[in-house]
């Protein structure tokens, strides 16, 4: 490998095939097929009237939905992020970039994450690995981070067992609660915490609030394990097998919901982890989400040149939403929030 840049675009690119291309998916489930919602034959609402907006990082958005941190740092991965860019503009969601260590070690990688000029009017989150706070990062950095993409917050990733599977993981998690504290404090935009498929717990979740965190995003188990992308990205025979047995590894993502509305925590909650379709995302909603996330969902159709398909994925996902809220005779997002029409199973 030449140097820096070139491990760096290596890796990015790996992460998109390996995601596309290989059994990838958590055997866990997100529990969501534990719930459905009592149809409503009465919904004594007109569905035009169904509103879908909400707000998020000060900004309103027309439908409560976030396209989940998942690029940059290659051609292919900046491509990926404009087009995605592009479609969340138009339809008024939330967006995040992958990673932005890249942008930050290596100067030639910034372009790949720098999407305000394709969606002028969104809210971007910017995105840094909570552990780099442990490897030379500190508030500067992510303040950095913020200002090279114009973003209206930043979301920091726990992604322990990706770094422990991962052949050049950084695996020191020790004491990193206090960074988080340290960079909450320190920026003047919104900063939350996400996982990346392996979910945040109640007890955590209580623990982040408590170091003044703006948003959780959960990202549950039941959609991308990244033991498993890790495990095709590794030679060493130790950690490819032993990712067999971590397979259903993850606490699922209605779990994760449940675990913080039963805390009653006073935080922005975003669901993400394995959903697919709106009507999964309208049950995260009544388990207590502000926002849901989408991340490997939206990928095979950013990877193509159909601009039309992308939009239909999309708005496929808000008549599906739409159409449940209609379903239960909920008109707005915060009706959805406390509705009483959601069982378990
Ligand atoms: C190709 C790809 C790259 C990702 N890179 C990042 C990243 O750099 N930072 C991050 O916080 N999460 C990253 N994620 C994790 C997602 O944001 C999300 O939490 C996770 O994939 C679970 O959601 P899903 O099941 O909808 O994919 C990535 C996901 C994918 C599919």
């Amino acid at each position: 490998m030449k140097n820096k840049k070139d491990f760096t675009t290596k890796r990015k690119d790996e992460h998109i095939d390996i995601t596309l291309n290989k059994p990838v998916q958590n055997v866990n489930t997100t529990g969501f097929e534990r719930y459905r919602f009592r149809h409503n034959p009465l919904p004594e609402l007109d569905f035009e009237a169904v509103d879908l907006s909400t707000t998020f990082l000060n900004k309103k958005l027309k439908a409560p939905f976030l396209v989940s941190s998942m690029t940059g740092g290659s051609e292919k991965a900046k491509r990926i992020n404009e087009k995605l860019a592009d479609i969340a503009e138009e339809k008024g969601w939330a967006i995040g970039v992958g990673s932005m260590r890249a942008a930050i070690e290596t100067e030639g990688t910034i372009e790949s994450f720098q999407i305000r000029k394709f969606a002028p009017t969104a809210a971007i989150l910017a995105n840094l690995g909570v552990v780099q706070l442990n490897y030379g990062f500190g508030v500067d950095e992510c303040r950095r981070a913020v200002d090279l993409i114009e973003a209206d917050g930043l979301v920091l990733h726990l992604n322990s067992m990706q770094e422990v599977f991962q052949p050049e993981g950084d695996t020191n998690f020790f004491g990193l609660l206090k960074k988080i504290e340290s960079v909450v404090k320190a920026l003047d935009v919104p900063v939350g915490v996400k996982e990346v498929g392996m979910g945040i717990d109640r007890h955590s979740a209580k623990r982040l609030v408590e170091a003044g965190v703006d948003f959780i995003d959960v990202a549950g188990a039941g959609g991308t394990s990244w033991i498993q992308v890790e495990k095709y990205r590794n030679k060493n025979p130790i950690q490819y097998q032993a990712a067999d047995a971590f397979r259903d590894w993850g606490t699922p993502t209605a779990s994760c919901l449940e675990g913080i509305k039963s805390s009653r925590l006073t935080v922005k909650v975003i669901a993400s982890g394995g959903l697919s379709n709106g009507v999964e995302a309208a049950k995260a909603i009544a388990l207590g989400a502000d926002l849901v996330g989408f991340g490997r969902t939206l990928l095979p159709q950013a990877i193509g040149d159909d601009r039309i398909k992308m939009i239909d994925q999309f708005e496929q996902i808000e008549f599906e939403l739409k159409a449940a809220m209609f379903g239960i005779g909920q008109s707005t997002i915060k009706e959805l929030r406390y509705t009483q029409w959601l069982e378990q199973i």
